[in-house]
């Protein structure tokens, strides 16, 4: 904050403006040079950073991305990200900066604000949006601080069974997430039969340990939430509901899967996974009227002060302008009937892959799918999570190692997670994601193959899979081949690597 610091400044103003004026013109002379390295590309200025750039490039394009919390993004907000507003300090809220020269700045967070409420159907009389959070993870955050009092109680999904780290995560030996920490929090789980959310088992752990706050969210879950159990348990414990939407909130946008907000005090959201936005984070609160006492009594929200004032001065300093500038952009993008059509190809695409390892003989929890990803269980093809993610990366599918429902380890988690928005963002469809059902078969038949051969030890398993003659050649083979297939494909706002 600058507060003090700026009317000390003032004082000074006179003298230093002689003094900067001074500088500034032997500046000018001395260096012409200066101005021109500030103007090099990054190319000339530095190749070797620049190479690793396009080494990244690269591998985005020639792999397959199945990592369900990434996409690729617009043009759009690439241009955003790499523009001047990154130059600018804004901390405080718009009409009430700390800095001045923020006319612009102001103007564009009212409308990241507007178009984060349009994207959602939201009216700006209900709701609002703080739309300064850094990413998902200072989203939560920031609840947490402006509506649990330190060591007050949350519950959300336990992480092994698809719930977030900010959720809340601790184990025998020691707490690991911040939630944990500096809140107590208890999870709820999943049916380990089903895999789907025990809600009877919520409700009666949420009565005995009456939480300030349940979460409804996921980071791995293939089903839609019940938001209105969510709402009832809420209600009968007086706790707050939190939706946080960050893997959904594309689908949610494109009204292919179920919105929170109709039973939700509050929901946050990350903007860069199915919605394609820029790497940022978004907290959306109710306003007016909570709920009607026995009097009839109006009791209204006090949400959007705590909130507000939990992001910054509480948590951050300096908002990301650049980010900001492509969050509005991005929800633009989002209301167009061109977002709808992609999301359901997302969700035709997730369901196609899930179909297809199914009849491969793979187990998916759930069954299968209503949204962008699955969890496929590998526990009956004697497979772990880390030996497929490993092989899948040699071959270029991006995918992650999970837990799945009833592991005993988070450590040596059974399951891989496979997602479909990056891919249908480079135009794959059904007939494409067969294919890809194809490519990843194959992979983790030879994955078996190898562990046959290696024993238990991923070490081994690693050093057979580069040493030995035949496996290193039929990786390569399979690399090369996915690689082709990968590149036929495009990728917005990436067209030259
Ligand atoms: C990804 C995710 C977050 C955190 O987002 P970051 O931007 O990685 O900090 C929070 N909640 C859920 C449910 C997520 O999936
Ligand atoms: C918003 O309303 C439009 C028009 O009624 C509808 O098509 C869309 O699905 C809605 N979106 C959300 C997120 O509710
Ligand atoms: C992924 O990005 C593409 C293009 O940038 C976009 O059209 C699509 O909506 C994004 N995916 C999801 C699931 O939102």
């Amino acid at each position: 904050m600058l507060g003090g610091a700026a009317i000390v400044c003032k004082q000074h103003l006179l003298n230093t403006c002689k003094i900067f004026a001074r500088t500034f013109r032997n500046q000018v002379k001395m260096s012409t040079s200066a101005i021109v390295s500030l103007n090099t590309n990054l190319w000339d200025s530095d190749p070797e950073l620049y190479d690793l750039i396009k080494k990244e490039k690269k591998r985005q394009f020639l792999g397959l991305e199945m990592i369900a919390s990434e996409n690729f993004t617009s043009k759009a907000v690439l241009q955003c990200l790499g523009s001047c507003l990154s130059n600018k300090y804004s901390e405080g809220m718009p009409g009430q900066r700390y800095y001045g020269g923020n006319e612009f700045i102001d103007q564009i967070e009212l409308l990241a604000q507007k178009r984060s409420l349009e994207a959602y159907n939201l009216s700006s009389e209900n709701w609002g949006a703080n739309v300064q959070p850094l990413s998902g993870s200072p989203a939560n955050f920031a609840v947490y601080t402006a509506i649990v009092e330190p060591h007050g109680r949350i519950m959300g999904l336990d992480l092994p069974d698809g719930g977030h780290l900010t959720h809340g995560f601790y184990t025998a030996q020691r707490k690991i997430s911040a939630t944990s920490i500096f809140f107590e929090s208890m999870p709820y789980r999943v049916n380990p039969e089903t895999g789907l959310i025990d809600y009877e088992a919520l409700l009666k752990t949420a009565r005995l340990f009456r939480p300030k706050l349940i979460i409804a969210g996921v980071s791995c879950h293939s089903r839609a939430l019940d938001y209105k159990k969510f709402r009832e348990i809420c209600d009968d414990v007086g706790a707050y509901l939190m939706s946080d939407m960050a893997h959904i909130s594309g689908l949610v946008a494109a009204g292919v899967t179920p919105s929170p907000f109709e039973y939700s005090d509050i929901v946050t959201t990350t903007t860069h996974k199915s919605l394609r936005g820029p790497r940022s984070g978004i907290i959306f609160f109710r306003k007016g009227v909570r709920s009607v006492n026995a009097k009839g009594e109006k009791i209204l929200y006090d949400l959007e002060n705590k909130i507000n004032q939990a992001v910054f001065p509480g948590l951050q300093g300096g908002p990301h302008n650049h980010q900001i500038a492509a969050v509005a952009t991005a929800m633009k993008l989002a209301k167009e009937p061109e977002f709808k059509k992609y999301q359901e190809q997302v969700v035709l695409n997730a369901k196609a892959l899930s179909a297809g390892l199914q009849s491969k003989g793979y187990k998916i929890v759930t069954d299968g799918t209503d949204l962008h990803l699955i969890l496929v269980d590998l526990r009956n093809v004697k497979l772990t999570g880390s030996k497929a993610e490993y092989i899948l990366e040699e071959v270029a599918i991006a995918c992650n190692k999970n837990t799945v429902p009833g592991d005993k380890s988070a450590l040596n988690p059974s399951g891989i997670r496979l997602g479909t928005p990056a891919l249908t963002t480079r135009g794959f469809v059904e007939k494409d994601i067969n294919q890809v059902v194809d490519f990843i078969d194959r992979t983790l038949k030879l994955a078996r193959e190898i562990g046959e051969k290696s024993g238990p030890k991923i070490v081994d398993y690693k050093n057979l899979l580069h040493n030995d003659e035949i496996f290193k050649t039929k990786v390569a083979a399979l690399k090369k081949e996915i690689e082709e297939y990968s590149s036929q494909f495009p990728m917005p706002g990436h067209e030259e690597y």
